[in-house]
């Protein structure tokens, strides 16, 4: 066994395995922190000198890159000697849902977390604490203790341990520097408690929480399913607010202040889009019927279908609004990226409801801020049997206004500071008449968009008369 850590290495610099590692190595000079990627471009943008190129954009990250990069944290496609050098292992690759085979469409694809614990097995040397930074089905430490136990040798030792990540993108920095809670999961307290004195260095040990493996991972996918769950609820009732006229950001403030319901992540939207709570909630179903729990399986399937309702039915409303035909219409969408401050598109409402817009036969304007146009058009080439991409269908621009040049609408898609105060009188100069405006997140100052003699569609509150 070993005195302490020294060295650390991250399977996976992706949004987590990136920003993660760059906090611990912000709050532990002492420590020596290796990122590694089979994904050789990632990894060269990991290390660029121009820091607008990182692969990840959050707020904070940049300083913190220019203070550690090459001092204590170094992004490497050297999997090999950087496992042989740990004292301990985190795995932060991608868990996706599987596409093919058993369980397609709702169980984890664990291929890279096996690769992982392979190569783990592999190169590891001495005493190593193995982490499950990755988001992972119920039991899944099982299969990493068994592919590493089954290895085991006189000069090879593992410790497995749960420590699932609570990040937000858009907040990731501030989420890593402050979280509400670090979870620990594991029955090796000497392994656990070499992972703590990391975290102690800058979180307070009450905000440590230990528990068994499994109650661990599980925590994790419930935490986003919870998550999830409040948001369909709350765009459920943004539907019925429509037909009722009441109003959606009323409702919420209203049971929003029941201090057992609480104001977060009521916010009525397009429906919930990043790499996670799908997948987790998909998971989740599919550990359920596992068990035979079919009625907790269907419970949690419904988080999903309401999901995706939210974003057929904005698209279908969009048409019916423009005389019911979108055909050859121009349509400004603003915003792209999954939720404001990320330049993630993983599961954006914004790809589903622009294949849709396309495929009605409308041409799109699209602005982001963040996102780039080859992200945008491999994002809507994917998973889209019955969908056709004529690039002609699609521009890609430079700003707001760019975006709203003789368009016939426009919609907000993503909740981006800049979309708040648009300058509507300017924007009317520029539209096809009538023009409309769809918020689907509620958020703009559609009030003077109306008095600039746009028409006016907010989610939750239907047409603004
Ligand atoms: P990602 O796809 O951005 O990054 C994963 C990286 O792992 C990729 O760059 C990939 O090339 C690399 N990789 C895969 N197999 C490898 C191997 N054998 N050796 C070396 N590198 C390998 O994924 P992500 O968004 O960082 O998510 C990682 C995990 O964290 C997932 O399980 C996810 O559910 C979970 N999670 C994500 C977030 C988030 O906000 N994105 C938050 C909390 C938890
Ligand atoms: C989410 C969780 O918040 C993190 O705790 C978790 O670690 C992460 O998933 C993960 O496991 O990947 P993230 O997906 O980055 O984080 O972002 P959220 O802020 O949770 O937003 C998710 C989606 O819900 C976005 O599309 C957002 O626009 C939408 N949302 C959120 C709403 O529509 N309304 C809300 O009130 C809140």
């Amino acid at each position: 066994m070993n005195e302490s850590v020294k060295n650390i290495c991250c399977i996976g610099a992706g949004y987590v395995g990136g920003p993660t590692m760059a906090v611990f190595a912000d709050k532990c000079p002492h420590l020596n922190f290796n990122v590694v990627d089979i994904n050789e471009q990632r990894v060269n943008a990991w290390n660029n000198n121009n820091l607008d190129k990182l692969p990840v954009y959050e707020k904070g990250l940049k300083d913190i890159i220019m203070r550690c990069r090459g001092r204590n944290l170094h992004f490497s496609t050297d999997v090999e000697n950087n496992i042989a050098i740990a004292d301990m292992i985190f795995i932060s690759v991608n868990t996706p849902i599987k596409k093919y085979g058993v369980g397609a469409g709702h169980a984890s694809d664990l291929k890279w977390v096996e690769s992982s614990a392979r190569q783990i097995l592999k190169y590891a040397k001495g005493y190593t604490i193995v982490v499950e930074k990755s988001t992972l089905p119920v039991k899944t430490a099982e299969m990493i203790k068994i592919i590493l136990n089954d290895g085991k040798s006189k000069d090879k030792e593992f410790a497995v341990l749960s420590n699932p990540e609570f990040l937000a993108e858009g907040t990731a920095i501030n989420d890593l520097e402050n979280p509400d809670r670090v979870l620990i999961g594991g029955e090796d307290d000497y392994a656990i408690n070499l992972l703590v004195d990391i975290y102690t260095n800058w979180i307070e040990p009450n905000r440590i929480l230990k528990t068994n493996l499994w109650s661990s991972e599980l925590s994790k996918l419930t935490a986003n399913a919870f998550l999830a769950q409040r948001i369909s609820s709350i765009n459920s009732i943004s539907a019925l607010c429509e037909k009722t006229g009441a109003k959606i950001s009323e409702v919420a403030l209203a049971i929003g202040t029941d201090s057992r319901i609480g104001n977060k992540f009521l916010s009525a939207g397009p429906g919930f889009g990043g790499s996670c709570f799908k997948k987790d909630i998909l998971n989740l179903v599919y550990i359920s019927r596992f068990y035979g729990l079919e009625e907790v399986a269907r419970f949690w399937e419904n988080v999903v279908g309401i999901n995706n309702w939210q974003q057929t039915r904005i698209s279908e409303l969009i048409v019916r609004k423009l005389f019911g035909t979108i055909s050859d219409k121009n349509i400004a969408v603003l915003g792209y990226a999954f939720k404001a401050n990320t330049n993630d598109t993983r599961e954006s409402p914004a790809i589903r409801i622009c294949q849709d817009l396309i495929n009605e036969g409308a041409s799109l304007n699209i602005y982001d801020p963040k996102v780039n146009s080859d992200q945008i058009y491999n994002s809507l080439k994917e998973n889209q049997k019955d969908f056709c991409l004529e690039n002609k269908n699609i521009n890609v621009n430079k700003n707001i206004e760019e975006a709203c040049i003789n368009v016939d609408a426009i919609i907000l898609l993503t909740e981006w500071e800049e979309f708040r105060k648009i300058n509507w009188k300017k924007i009317a100069l520029l539209t096809r008449k009538p023009t409309w405006l769809f918020d689907t997140r509620n958020f703009s100052n559609y009030k003077d968009a109306k008095k600039y003699g746009i028409k006016v569609w907010a989610l939750g509150t239907g047409e603004i008369l």
